[in-house]
């Protein structure tokens, strides 16, 4: 089975060709295809995400990534018949709201055939939404051009798939698991019966651990994305041991929950640094404490988690994973302290958003992308949780 998966929930652009054998969880895959284009750069300049400049961006690259997937993956052909949008009465309709996607669609269909592929899967939630609609709307007009089934996907459960994914596999889980969710938009402890099974332990109550690095990383004078400038910054002032410049609070350690809180920890940060000029030796030691604020708050959680639902297997997933103080601290810690559990970390090409991760979800849930009708009702869904997802 060839699946072609999109993903345009926040600012990654990207499109993906994975070819799947046998049934999940037991298939074996292969990446026939994979394009990303990052819109860092263009956020940048706005210190942050907009959705609508997102949105965008998102409608002037989706087709050009679509053509280098399938290129990469040896399945973009010359048309032999034209695919005219204006005998689609559908596909008009659904790309009524996009008309850039559609003139980008028009030009793609009148130079290419329908390509081998068997099943489309869409990011459809959680993110921002008119940045998720792009991805939807082509989707669902490529399922109904080409005639083949669409499914949509949650972000989220495509991030747990690729943080276990060894390039080839999805190796065999025991369970109970728990997957520590922490990206630009959540921070959330999952609990895992099995695949597909989903239980939301533990949240923020308001920024998640992404958004609380970048926005630390703004007030330090940092651009956006700020996890991997902290990240390298902190990494310094360790190995320098540098004097502490100031104490940070560890947010909700002892609620007795397994809920997070870090808006607090970034006051603290505004207070620690404003209307002060601070040394790059300060700005390093900052940084240092808030990662390290963070990770034993996260760490703390977890293994509270761990203890009480009995895990066996726990997951790290989303783009405050590739963070290597906290992969480091969660690998000592687990080792040291619950050899018997089976840690998985993202392969890094795999830890911020990409496709792939939404390709293997798609095949993880192909059986249900044959329910009659889908096609027309996948909406985008901004704040969807995993546990409504199943
Ligand atoms: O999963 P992701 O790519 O997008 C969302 O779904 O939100 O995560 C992006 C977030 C950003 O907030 C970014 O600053 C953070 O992941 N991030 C990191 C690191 N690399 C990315 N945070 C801390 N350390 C890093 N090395
Ligand atoms: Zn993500």
């Amino acid at each position: 089975m060839k699946v072609l998966s999109i993903e345009t929930s926040c600012d990654e652009t990207a499109v993906s060709i994975v070819e799947a054998e046998g049934d999940f969880p037991h298939a074996t895959y292969q990446i026939l295809g994979n394009a990303l284009f990052s819109q860092v750069d263009i956020h940048r300049e706005y210190g942050g995400v907009f959705p609508s400049v997102a949105k965008r961006e998102h409608t002037k690259t989706l087709i050009p990534m679509l053509e280098k997937a399938l290129e990469e993956a040896d399945l973009l052909h010359e048309a032999t018949r034209e695919l005219l949008l204006s005998e689609h009465e559908t596909v008009s309709e659904t790309l009524q709201r996009e008309p850039k996607l559609e003139a980008g669609l028009t030009a793609f269909l009148e130079h290419h055939a329908r390509p081998d592929i068997d099943l489309i899967a869409v990011t459809n939630g959680p993110g921002l939404e008119p940045a998720l609609w792009v991805g939807i709307n082509l989707a669902r007009s490529l399922a109904q051009l080409w005639d083949i089934p669409v499914i949509p996907i949650d972000h989220m459960e495509g991030h747990i798939i690729a943080s276990v994914f060894n390039g080839e596999k999805v190796p065999d889980l025991t369970f109970p698991a728990l997957a520590l969710l922490i990206s630009g938009g959540h921070t959330e402890l999952v609990g895992m019966q099995t695949w597909g099974s989903y239980q939301v332990i533990g949240q923020t109550r308001d920024d998640a651990v992404g958004e609380a690095f970048d926005k630390t990383a703004r007030m330090l004078g940092l651009p956006y994305p700020g996890g991997p400038e902290i990240s390298k910054l902190a990494g310094i002032a360790r190995e320098k041991n540098m004097s502490q410049y100031v104490a940070l609070p560890r947010p909700m350690l002892d609620s007795g929950d397994f809920d997070f809180s870090f808006s607090g920890l970034k006051t603290a940060v505004l207070y620690a640094t404003r209307d002060k000029t601070l040394s790059d030796d300060d700005r390093a030691s900052v940084a240092c404490e808030f990662e390290a604020a963070i990770t034993e708050v996260l760490l703390t959680k977890t293994v509270a988690a761990v203890e009480e639902h009995g895990a066996k297997t726990l997951i790290l997933g989303g783009g405050v994973s590739a963070n290597t103080h906290i992969r480091k601290t969660f690998g000592g810690y687990f080792k040291r302290e619950h050899p018997e559990l089976t840690l998985y970390l993202p392969d890094p090409k795999l830890t911020t958003d990409n496709s792939v991760m939404i390709a293997l979800a798609g095949h993880a849930r192909s059986t249900e992308a044959l329910t009659p009708n889908l096609t027309s009702n996948i909406k985008a869904s901004g704040n969807q949780t995993l546990t409504e997802r199943v």
